[in-house]
């Protein structure tokens, strides 16, 4: 079976192999890892397990702020729901380095875009959900100093322009081809992926000067920033280069959707519901305790596993550990996900209270024009 990535479709079996032949796409190595770990004083755990497996041009970032020429962050989330624990892998690498590097972060939110792609979503409804997502992002602790986070319909004035000179350079023909858009798709939709490059030189702009910019984000972001790196020379600034990470299994074995609530922890979850969710979530559990026991399970296709590997086991001897129990049979799955349930509680206590408090703290992460 083949597979399907797409900003909007993520489908099939996701060979990543194959999908860093086919997008063009450089594997982040391991001279590269030692060069962001000399920089940073350590590496993330997300970099150190290959979460961030992808990159385009990060070398070049890291040339440039060698010679103390910075840059800055960008990355984003398309409102269309509750935050889950996928969307925030990026924002948690994203928050990483700006401590490691002291990098400013402009965050869009496409109110627009999830509005135009999802049938049954008004734009109040995307704006409200844009605010909701903006807590989970401010829970993270980002640098009140040195992060923007704005609203497309919110921060026009200041985004259409920009946006109209990239649309200006892209054909439909173009955008068909990358997007598999056809003649029914709506023509905001079409338009839309000039919106999302615009961050990407907007400090550049609004500066007056060429900054470099560096996005992290899921490999299925990788076609916007495709078209972007294509336009924006011709506009006068740098290509953004990026960051990218696998996308993390959904809990009923399929792939991750939104739409599927039982397929993903929300950061709104209770602890109780977290619970339900992850202890009825498919594993790589044998059909039986004893051909388990015998021959372990199958780790390698287990979103608990997954789950564990890229975000709720900060130890690698331990998260090792774990592997070689469930390889071995020596922990059955419903242990396992017990283990698990207990951690993300943990995890979703804390970031709810961050969550309450970022709300009186909002104002200052918002721009608005
Ligand atoms: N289109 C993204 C989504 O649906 C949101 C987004 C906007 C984004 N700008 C970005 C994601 C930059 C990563 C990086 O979630």
């Amino acid at each position: 079976m083949t597979y399907i990535v797409t900003p909007w479709k993520v489908s099939g079996d996701l060979d990543y192999d194959k999908i860093v032949k086919d997008f063009g796409l450089d594997i982040i190595s391991e001279n590269l890892l030692a060069r962001i770990e000399k920089h940073a004083g350590e590496l993330h755990p997300l970099l150190k397990r290959k979460v961030f497996f992808a990159h385009r041009d990060l070398d070049w970032i890291l040339d440039e702020y060698e010679k103390d020429h910075r840059f800055f962050l960008y990355t984003g989330r398309g409102p269309s729901g509750q935050t889950h624990l996928g969307h925030m892998i990026p924002w948690f690498l994203t928050k990483w380095l700006q401590d490691k590097f002291g990098a400013e972060l402009w965050f869009q939110m496409t109110d627009d875009e999830k509005f135009v792609f999802k049938d049954g979503l008004t734009l109040e409804q995307t704006k409200k959900l844009a605010y909701e997502n903006a807590l989970d992002v401010i829970a993270l602790g980002f640098d009140e100093k040195k992060t923007k986070i704005f609203l497309d319909t919110e921060y026009a004035k200041t985004l259409y322009p920009q946006a109209l000179k990239v649309a200006k350079r892209l054909t439909f023909s173009t955008a068909k081809a990358t997007f598999g858009f056809s003649n029914e798709s709506n023509v905001g939709e079409i338009f839309f992926t000039s919106v999302q490059s615009v961050p990407a030189f907007l400090p550049s702009v609004l500066k007056g000067k060429n900054i470099p910019c560096l996005i992290p984000h899921a490999v299925d972001q990788d076609p916007h920033f495709r078209v972007a790196r294509d336009i924006l020379p011709k506009l006068g600034y740098y290509k953004p280069a990026s960051i990218q990470n696998k996308m993390l299994p959904g809990l009923k074995g399929g792939k991750m959707s939104a739409s599927d609530e039982g397929s993903a922890v929300y950061t709104t979850d209770s602890p109780d519901t977290a619970k339900k969710r992850l202890m009825n979530s498919f594993t790589g559990g044998r059909d039986s305790i004893k051909e388990q026991r015998e021959k372990g399970a199958n780790y390698s296709i287990c979103p608990i596993y997954y789950h564990y590997q890229q975000l709720f086991m900060p130890n690698d001897n331990a998260l090792a550990n774990l592997e070689q129990e469930c390889k071995g049979g020596s922990i059955l799955c419903g242990e396992c996900k017990q283990r698990l349930a207990e951690r993300v509680g943990k995890f979703l206590v804390e970031h709810q209270r961050k969550r309450e408090k970022a709300k009186s703290q909002l104002e200052k992460f918002l721009v608005r024009d």
